[in-house]
């Protein structure tokens, strides 16, 4: 009967899956997003976070039309090699850390500024956990 077993264990992976999805989708860059740029950023992205505010031009506020027009391998760059008081996270988050990051950057801005998404990055299967 191991077919069964298969059977019976997709099932299982596609209702664990589609309870993921019910508490809306993995965020996996955020994590490093609020470890290593809120505390200029803020939260919630709009650049007024706490160390931030004493910054000038403040940081980067990722809320904005502006900010969801640029292109990702410019946002890319502007993490990895870092801008005046913006510190270089190439030592610190790999390229796949940072492009995480960067699609979490994107569910900050409200819907009408979101960019449609890439065909690249809809390929990526569904997350693991
Ligand atoms: C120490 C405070 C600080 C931290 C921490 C920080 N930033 Fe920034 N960030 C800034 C400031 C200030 C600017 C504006 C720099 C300027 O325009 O001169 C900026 C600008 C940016 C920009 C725009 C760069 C450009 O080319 O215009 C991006 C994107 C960005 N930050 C992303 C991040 C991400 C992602 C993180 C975390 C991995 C992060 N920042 C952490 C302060 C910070």
């Amino acid at each position: 009967m191991p077919h069964r077993i298969a059977t019976a264990a997709l099932l299982i992976v596609t209702s664990l899956a589609s309870t993921a999805f019910a508490e809306g989708p993995a965020q996996p860059g955020k994590a490093a997003y609020v470890s290593n740029c809120a505390s200029c950023h803020g939260l919630d992205g709009k650049g007024k976070g706490a160390e931030g505010m004493y910054f000038t031009p403040s940081p980067t506020d990722f809320t904005t039309a502006a900010f969801a027009k640029q292109s990702d391998a410019a946002v890319h760059k502007g993490i990895a090699e870092g801008k005046g008081n913006m510190p270089a996270f190439k030592m610190k988050l790999s390229d796949a850390a940072i492009d995480e990051v960067i699609a979490y950057l994107r569910t900050l801005a409200p819907a009408p500024a979101k960019k449609a998404a890439k065909p690249a990055r809809k390929k990526k299967s569904a997350p693991k956990k």
